[in-house]
């Protein structure tokens, strides 16, 4: 892969320091942060973190569409979204990487399309397969060949937060068919789908989701997250190899 783009969630705001740094603007306004690019060989990483480099900006104010215009101006040839998620399904533990193959829509109020007939003509983009299946049989392949446990499958439940959810909302989500719970992976996917770039989401779950397991703490949140980034990291360099 040439042009690896990745965006950050919770525990990944930072990757480093770039080689170069883009400034971007768009129709819709300013990404959440000037989008910084790692060079390695022939290869590009391109990085965005979507709750801004100081982790303030509450999921339901991301300008998502500002965030994939700007990647799009840079013609990447995928973009992987790491998001930090709580488990429903009990056979992921905090601390493991996962693969989701669909999602479920639960946010709200978020503009959620470049083609709703305001920002761009109506159109209706067709999205069974919300994350793409080319990138993840890649990012399964890196995976193994780095001998990293990346778990395959799995339906992402996205909430609208900030809060987390309660122990009935748990068991609701878990009725749908959920094994996951984020925030952030929604609108991203199908603005991605819109453009035309492959996107996939790599779930690092952080917790057992509400009522399912211990009381959920931001300090137990991020100390798994802190571990369960390196692994993260080298997954993606992995892919860029
Ligand atoms: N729910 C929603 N989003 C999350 C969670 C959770 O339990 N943990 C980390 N992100």
């Amino acid at each position: 892969m040439q042009r690896l783009a990745v965006i950050g969630g919770s525990g990944l705001d930072c990757w480093g320091t770039p080689s170069r740094q883009y400034d971007q603007s768009t129709p819709f306004g300013a990404p959440s942060a000037p989008i910084a690019a790692f060079e390695r060989g022939n290869s590009e990483l391109l990085f965005l973190p979507r709750h801004g480099s100081d982790h303030s900006l509450a999921p339901h104010r991301i300008n998502y569409r500002a965030n994939i215009a700007a990647l799009a101006a840079l013609a990447p040839d995928a973009i992987v979204a790491v998001n930090a998620v709580g488990a429903i399904a009990p056979k992921h533990l905090p601390g493991a990487l996962v693969l989701p193959d669909q999602l479920i829509d639960y946010s709200y109020g978020r503009d959620h399309s470049f083609f709703d007939g305001e920002a761009g003509p109506l159109a209706h983009v067709e999205f069974a397969e919300p994350f793409s299946t080319g990138l993840r049989r890649q990012l399964l392949q890196a995976a193994q060949q780095a001998r990293i446990a990346l778990h395959d499958g799995g339906c992402l439940a996205v909430t609208q937060g900030p809060r987390l959810e309660t122990a009935a909302e748990i068991t609701r989500l878990a009725q749908d068919g959920n094994t996951l719970v984020g925030m952030t992976s929604m609108p991203e996917a199908v603005l991605a789908r819109e453009l035309n770039l492959p996107y996939v989401c790599v779930a690092v779950v952080a917790n057992a989701a509400a009522g399912l397991g211990e009381t959920i703490t931001q300090a137990a949140i991020e100390q798994v997250l802190d571990a369960a980034m390196n692994e993260t990291r080298r997954l993606l360099v992995a892919l860029t190899d």
